[in-house]
């Protein structure tokens, strides 16, 4: 496209020659005939370079007209044109931005090449502009790379972690009966080993699950028909699969649900494992002979169930984030327990695709609640 160039100049037969001389070198020329002039077309689209008088009649010179231009287009090139009388004010315009001046009269040849030369170093200025953004772009970019880089090499860690400890507990499990079978009948040595490598897969069994609901529920935003669900069996199922885990922590379970509990509307399977995460984690970070509470009741078309436990707490700053996918409290390197953190990001979505809702409350040191809330179910539509 043309460089765009504007003429200020009272004296319209000067205006005239320089305007012819710019469309000669192929510039796109507009012309106006006072500082005021000059200043109505800047508003109205910009210029790559301005030329204009520095003595004008009027309330703005060409000394206005420099500083109004570099105040509102800063990389808008200006030079001024004077007689030798106004010599002094020319160069002070250089300190407010004008790029060069010209001595009246003068060549339009002279003034051709200083207009060139302006509007070179404008665009080499502008050029090492673009290219320092790009590089600044590149850069960002090469830092988030870095970041997924390193995000996905824990998150490969993490799961070969989560997978290699429990199945080299089965190995282990099973070596053990492969040594025991040709010397021992005792059964409860035998019974002992083959609750170990089950308690291997279970755990195996279970990050993979966890892996997959994420990835599953990623593309399922919201559950669509669902079947009634009652959460008092699905919580007491829930303990029940988790029993070896909560026998072994020496811990309690207290279920406080009124004797008929309205029912819910979704996929069980799915609720099933929202509670199970909840009390997987009551478990995991309760207190040895801790205790978990899990109460349910029905208020306002809602079921809200909570699941509480004497464990260690959590800090409030935590609330939000311990949501998240991976998020887990303690750096996952150095803390006793394992998990992927998937847990109560799994849960959440699995609430809220059912249409409700989950938050923590929790003191430090004192234990923790999540208070599920799930509509009650509906009666269908009669077709
Ligand atoms: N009941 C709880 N008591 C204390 N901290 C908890 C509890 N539940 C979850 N957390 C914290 O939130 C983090 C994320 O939990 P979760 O998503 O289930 O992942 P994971 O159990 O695999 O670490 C846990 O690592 C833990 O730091
Ligand atoms: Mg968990």
């Amino acid at each position: 496209m043309a460089e765009r160039v504007l003429v200020v100049d009272d004296d319209e037969s000067l205006q005239e020659l320089c305007a012819t001389a710019f469309r000669l070198d192929g510039y796109q020329v507009e012309v106006a005939s006072s500082g005021e002039g000059g200043l109505k077309k800047l508003d109205s689209s910009p210029f790559d370079l301005v030329v204009t008088d520095l003595f004008m009649p009027g309330k703005i010179d060409g000394s206005g007209v420099v500083r109004a231009v570099k105040a509102r287009f800063p990389t808008t090139e200006v030079i001024v044109m004077t007689a030798v009388p106004t010599l002094k004010t020319a160069i002070t315009t250089l300190k407010d931005g004008a790029s060069d001046y010209v001595i009246k009269p003068f060549e339009t040849d002279h003034l051709r090449v200083i207009a060139r030369r302006a509007l070179d170093s404008r665009r080499l200025r502008r050029e090492l502009d673009t290219e320092r953004a790009m590089r600044q772009e590149l850069a960002t970019a090469y830092k988030e790379l870095q970041k997924v880089e390193e995000l996905k090499e824990s998150f490969l860690a993490r799961i070969s972690h989560e997978l290699r400890t429990p199945l080299s507990e089965v190995l282990t499990a099973v070596e053990l009966m492969e040594n025991a079978a040709g010397t021992t009948t005792d059964p409860e040595k035998l019974a002992r080993y083959i609750g170990l490598s089950k308690a291997g897969a279970v755990k195996m069994e279970r990050t993979m699950n966890d892996l997959l609901a994420f990835v599953e529920l990623q593309s399922r935003p919201t559950i669509e028909k669902g079947s009634p669900v009652a959460l008092d069996e699905v919580c007491r199922m829930a303990a029940e699969k988790l029993k070896p885990m909560i026998d072994q922590r020496g811990l309690k379970v207290d279920f406080k649900f009124p004797d008929a509990l309205e029912k819910v509307s979704g996929d069980p399977d799915l609720i099933a494992r929202a509670f199970e995460n909840l009390i997987h984690n009551a478990i995991t970070f309760n207190k040895d002979k801790g205790v978990i509470t899990i109460a349910g009741r029905v208020e306002a078309g809602s079921v809200y169930v909570d699941v509480s436990d004497t464990g260690e707490g959590i800090p409030e700053g935590e609330f939000e984030r311990i949501f998240d996918s991976f998020y887990q409290i303690a750096s996952y390197l150095t803390r006793k327990v394992g998990g992927l953190g998937l847990g109560l990001a799994i849960t959440r979505r699995i609430v809220e695709a059912h249409g409700g809702h989950i938050d923590v409350t929790s003191k430090v040191g004192q234990g923790t609640t999540f208070r599920v809330r799930l509509p009650v179910k509906t009666p269908a539509p009669k077709a």
